[in-house]
């Protein structure tokens, strides 16, 4: 199996690519379901998890195309993929491919909505807490799906078409936003769905969706109002950048010291962790077509930090973070609301030196004046980009193993850093 060996003191400089969000691309992929017309969706990113799902939609009978560069165009450049469900075959996800990647379940919505029937196995994914999907099945049942659960898979049927109706969150949930509002665009009727998520990744599935003939008034707000349709068409997507691989880098750059360039990317996408970054010592200047990351000199400062749904600091950058406080000069705490047992990266950084201790949601990073490289598992995705973070700066050699988990959802990682000046390399086998 691959590994990714870093010998770290280098400073980041230079300019890193943001690719198109993987968490945008899942849930736009899924939408081509709803429609038997053909969905062409650019800016996709070339990750372990899109090749994944595009197996997954193949076995339901959907066929997709990679289309080829145009001029111009760089390796960065995302791939275009053109999806069409006109000849869905089956409307079972079967167990081997779902347990793979927790957001394949989601297909769930637009198979019921447009075909009467789902038979989905319940998911798999990152081993960070017990992630339900009782919320999900919960809008579905809100919206008149008959639900059953029988030897590990959701049985969805409702031969009679989907009716609209009020779906209230009780908590915040992505995975039960992107669900609700696929399904309810082929309802009879008005669906408000309150306490919405208000990921960019939703508006980004909703402005698609919007392109395909729905009809979506809130998206980004904790109100959506579905008016269902009859039926929808095809369109021409672009994938928005991914804001979690935007501020992975940023924090990079926050702890290694230097000056780098995130382009193609925004900004306004991750206001709360670029706020905590200038907190940290890092400057964040906009630049055109993205903004540049600057850390000269001075050491970080310890900032206290607490995971919340967007706008507020995200989850799946909390690792990152905590990396990057291992070297503050003072203690930091930082508390995890979303998920239990999203704390797993705690012990593979003390392996590099750092001193974090656990209470509870909470973890206290005592800064330390250096970390020294050593062989490390990854443990799961951003838990696995943590230990990169901390291994740029650690002296030595740190040696990450099982990068799988970093191939789901990092393009072109090492290919990015080390154009920076990261020495990084992959060695196979
Ligand atoms: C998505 C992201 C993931 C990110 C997370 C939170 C994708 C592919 N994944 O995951 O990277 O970390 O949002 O920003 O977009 N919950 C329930 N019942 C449910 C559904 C969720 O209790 O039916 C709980 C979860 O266990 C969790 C919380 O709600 O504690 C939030 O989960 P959710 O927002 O749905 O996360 P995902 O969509 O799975």
């Amino acid at each position: 199996m691959d590994r990714i060996r870093i010998t770290g003191g280098a400073e980041l400089n230079g300019t890193i690519p943001i690719s198109g969000a993987k968490n945008a691309a899942l849930p736009l992929m899924i939408a081509s379901l709803l429609t038997g017309e053909a969905l062409e969706l650019r800016n996709v990113p070339r990750l372990a998890d899109v090749g994944l799902l595009l197996r997954i939609l193949g076995n339901h009978g959907v066929d997709h195309t990679v289309t080829g560069k145009r001029p111009g165009q760089t390796a960065e450049t995302g791939q275009t993929i053109r999806l069409g469900a006109s000849s869905v075959i089956d409307t079972t996800a079967p167990y081997e491919l779902v347990a793979k990647m927790r957001a394949s379940f989601w297909v769930i919505a637009p198979l019921v909505a447009r075909f009467g029937e789902a038979k989905v196995s319940l998911p798999g994914g990152c081993a960070i807490g017990t992630r339900p999907v009782d919320l999900l099945l919960m809008a579905l049942t809100r919206l008149g799906v008959e639900v059953a659960i029988d030897a590990g898979y959701v049985i969805a049927k409702a031969p009679k078409g989907l009716k609209g109706a009020e779906i209230d969150f009780p908590k915040v949930t992505v995975s039960g936003t992107h669900v609700a509002v696929m399904a309810a665009t082929l309802a009879e009727g008005q669906t408000i769905i309150e306490n919405a998520a208000r990921e960019p990744e939703i508006v980004d599935l909703c402005d698609c969706l919007v392109k395909m003939g729905a009809r979506i008034t809130g998206a980004g707000t904790r109100r959506i109002v579905v008016d269902g349709v009859a039926r929808l068409h095809g369109a021409v997507h672009t994938v928005l950048p991914d804001r979690i691989e935007t501020g992975t880098y940023a924090m990079a750059v926050a702890m290694t010291g230097g000056d780098v360039l995130l382009e193609n990317t925004r900004a306004d996408l991750l206001p709360s962790a670029l706020d905590v970054l200038r907190q940290a010592g890092a400057e964040i200047i906009p630049e055109r077509d993205g903004f540049r990351v600057r850390r000269n000199g001075g050491g970080l400062r310890p900032v206290d930090v607490v995971t919340d749904p967007y706008p507020g600091f995200p989850t799946d950058l909390q690792a990152q973070f905590m990396a990057l406080m291992t070297r503050a000069g003072g203690t930091s705490r930082i508390r995890e609301t979303i998920f239990e047992n999203r704390f797993m990266h705690v012990q593979v950084l003390a392996r590099l030196g750092a001193q974090i201790r656990l209470d509870g949601d909470a973890a206290l990073v005592e800064g330390v004046e250096r970390l020294t490289g050593a062989p490390v598992m990854a443990t799961d995705l951003r838990a696995s980009v943590s230990l990169v973070i901390a291994g740029l700066v650690a002296e030595g050699d740190t040696e990450i193993h099982r990068v799988y988990h970093l191939d789901r959802g990092f393009e072109a990682l090492e290919a990015k850093l080390s154009r920076c000046g990261a020495r990084i390399e992959r060695i196979s086998g």
